[in-house]
């Protein structure tokens, strides 16, 4: 299929894990892709196995030089954008009693104020351009409630949960849909470290802790970063014209709203 013809999309985070799935299954729809990520190494290494549809942009989403440049290098390029997957985070947690100032700025700096502003920088070169755009933010289940021991990412993912209403909501009069997809538990490197938490914390055995997560899922298992791309390609396409503001869970089940 080539739901995505002609379209080219900036995807944050996209040298490995989720974003790099998506990077493949917009190329497959006919789209092309600049993987954006603070490890250039790992996105030149992607892009050049997935061939000339991609491309590997160096991108901190905390610092606005980087974001800037980065939209410039795919818009010189590409010509364009059209899709913006904001998709880089960071993971972290802490008992409440143990959560740093440091800690906080800096999954705050990147999950939050890094989507925002790339969010913004991305919007007004999509506003430029007349065509209007699709954006899709990250959040997670853990942004529709709060864990013990999870308190400063659950709360970052909120935020992304209100950031994706509020410019959903402003940037739809420049035909700029903003929407979100709130993933499960999706196995891979992030989730390894989250596993590498929890054995310390819970004193568990290595992979414990995905087997309880995989097995609490209504579907049966952790969700895979392919379970999610159906989802992504749907709301890049033209069949969600007139979805906004929206957070959508893909999670098998596991949060009902
Ligand atoms: N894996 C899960 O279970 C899960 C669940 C819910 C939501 N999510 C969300 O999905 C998204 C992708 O998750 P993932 O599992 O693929 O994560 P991941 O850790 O595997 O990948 C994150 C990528 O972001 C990049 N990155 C980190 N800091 C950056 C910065 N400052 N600027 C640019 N890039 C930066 C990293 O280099 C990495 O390539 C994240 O927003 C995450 O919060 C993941």
């Amino acid at each position: 299929m080539s739901r995505l013809a002609g379209k080219t999309a900036l995807i944050t985070g996209a040298a490995r894990g989720i974003g790099l799935a998506f990077a493949k299954a917009y190329i497959a729809e006919g789209a092309r892709v600049a993987i954006a990520d603070i490890d250039i190494d790992r996105a030149r290494a992607e892009a050049e196995r997935i061939g000339p549809a991609a491309i590997a942009v160096e991108m901190d989403v905390t610092r606005q030089p980087s974001i800037d440049a980065g939209i410039a290098a795919t818009v010189e390029a590409f010509g364009r954008i059209d899709i913006l997957i904001n998709n880089a985070a960071i993971f972290s947690a802490a008992p409440i009693v143990d959560i740093t100032s440091a800690d906080y700025d800096r999954v705050f700096d990147i999950n939050v104020k890094g989507a925002l502003f790339t969010l913004q920088s991305v919007a007004k070169q999509m506003i430029a351009q007349g065509h209007g755009g699709k954006i899709i933010n990250m959040a997670s289940q853990a942004g529709r409630r709060g864990e013990a021991l999870v308190a400063v990412y659950c709360a970052s993912k909120a935020a992304i949960i209100s950031l994706t209403q509020s410019a959903g909501l402003d940037l739809i009069q420049h035909g700029i849909n903003v929407n979100a997809i709130a993933p499960g538990v999706v196995d891979g490197e992030h989730w390894d470290g989250v596993d590498a938490f929890f054995a310390k914390h819970e004193g568990k055995p290595l992979g414990q802790k995905k087997t309880e997560v995989g097995n609490a899922v209504p579907y049966g298992r952790m969700g895979t970063a392919d379970d999610l791309t159906g989802m992504a390609v749907f709301l890049a396409s033209g069949d969600a014209e007139y979805v906004v503001a929206q957070t959508y869970n893909v999670d098998g089940g596991n949060w009902l709203s």
